[in-house]
C-alpha cells in the first residue's frame, strides 16, 4: 500500500495496544516526516515522538483518545502554521496506515506547560498513533463522507482526473467529521471555500482540516503526475460570499 492508496482505506483509530513499535519504527517515522515538504515554505517544524506506554503523557483529548504513542508537531507560529502542520501530519497519518499502523488526530491535546514550546517553536497538533486492537483500515465505502454532488458546483464538465482529485479531498478527515470544505470546479482548477462562520477567519480546527485535506489532494496530484499549485487568488479574496468564505485555489499548471 502507498500513500494514495491508503487515502481511500485509513479510518480514525481509537483503540490500542500497549505494545512497543521497534526503534527501526520510529526512526522510519522520523525520515519520512524529514522528507516531506511543507504546504507553503517558510515555516519551520520540527517532530517528536511521544511514548506513552507508561501514561506518562497523559493526553486525554475531549474523547480520550489513549494512546502508546503520539506524533507532536512543533511549529514557528506564523500565518497559516496550523494549514501547515494538518498537511504534514496527515501524510503521517497516511504513511502510519502503510506500515499497519492505527492513528488518529488529538483535538484538545492537554500537555504539560513544559512540553508545549521547543525554542521558537509550539505545539500545533498531535496525531495518537500505535498498534490498533482491530484493523486500522476498512472499505472506502464505509467512510461516512457528503458526496462530491454535495460538496462540488461544476462550472465545466470535470476530466477524469479532476474526479479524482476531488474524491481523494473527499476521504479527507475533518474534527468532528465536519467536512467543511466546497469545490467551485473549473475545468484545470478548483476554488475552495470553507462553510461560513461568524468570524472571518477559518477557526483553528478548520485551518488544520483545510490541511489535512489539501494533503489529499496533492499526494492524489503526485499519483496521477500533476503539477498543482495551491494559491490565494486576489480577485477572489476581496469578494464576499454570504454563505462560504474563500480559502485557496487549486491550479493545474499545464
Ligand atoms: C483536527 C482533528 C481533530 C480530531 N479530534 C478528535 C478527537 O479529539 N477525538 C476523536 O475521537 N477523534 C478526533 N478526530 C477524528 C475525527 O472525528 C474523524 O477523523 C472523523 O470523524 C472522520 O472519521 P474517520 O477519520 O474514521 O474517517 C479528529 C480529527 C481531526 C481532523
Amino acid at each position: 500500500m502507498n500513500l494514495y492508496e491508503a487515502i481511500f482505506v485509513r479510518k480514525s483509530v481509537r483503540n490500542y495496544t500497549n505494545e512497543a513499535l521497534s526503534a527501526q519504527m520510529l526512526e522510519d517515522i522520523l525520515v519520512q516526516f524529514d522528507e516531506i515538504k511543507g504546504l507553503f515554505g517558510g515555516i519551520e517544524t520540527e517532530l517528536a515522538i511521544f511514548d506513552n506506554r507508561e501514561g506518562q503523557y497523559r493526553m486525554l483529548s475531549m474523547l480520550g483518545i489513549k494512546a502508546p504513542y503520539y506524533l507532536v508537531l512543533y511549529s514557528e507560529e506564523k500565518d497559516k502554521a496550523l494549514m501547515n502542520a494538518g498537511y504534514l501530519l496527515e501524510q503521517l497519518s497516511l504513511y502510519l496506515c502503510t506500515r499497519g499502523l492505527g492513528s488518529c488526530f488529538v483535538g484538545n491535546p492537554f500537555l504539560k506547560k513544559k512540553y508545549v514550546h521547543r525554542e521558537n517553536k509550539r505545539v500545533m497538533a498531535v496525531l495518537a498513533f500505535g498498534k490498533a486492537k482491530g484493523p486500522c483500515t476498512r472499505k472506502p465505502a464505509e467512510a461516512k463522507r457528503l458526496t462530491l454532488a454535495e460538496m462540488c458546483v461544476y462550472k465545466e464538465t470535470p476530466r477524469q482526473w479532476m474526479k479524482q482529485l476531488l474524491d481523494a479531498a473527499r476521504m479527507a478527515p475533518s474534527s468532528m467529521n465536519s467536512q467543511p470544505w466546497r469545490f467551485v470546479v473549473f475545468d484545470n482548477r478548483i476554488h475552495i471555500f470553507s462553510k461560513k462562520h461568524a468570524s472571518d477567519r477559518l477557526g483553528r480546527w478548520d485551518e488544520l482540516n483545510f490541511g489535512i485535506m489539501f494533503s489529499h489532494m496533492m499526494v492524489m496530484a503526485e499519483e496521477l503526475w500533476l503539477d498543482v499549485d495551491l494559491i490565494r487568488l486576489d480577485e477572489l479574496s476581496q469578494k464576499n460570499f454570504p454563505n462560504n468564505q474563500y480559502v485557496l485555489s487549486a491550479i493545474l499548471r499545464p
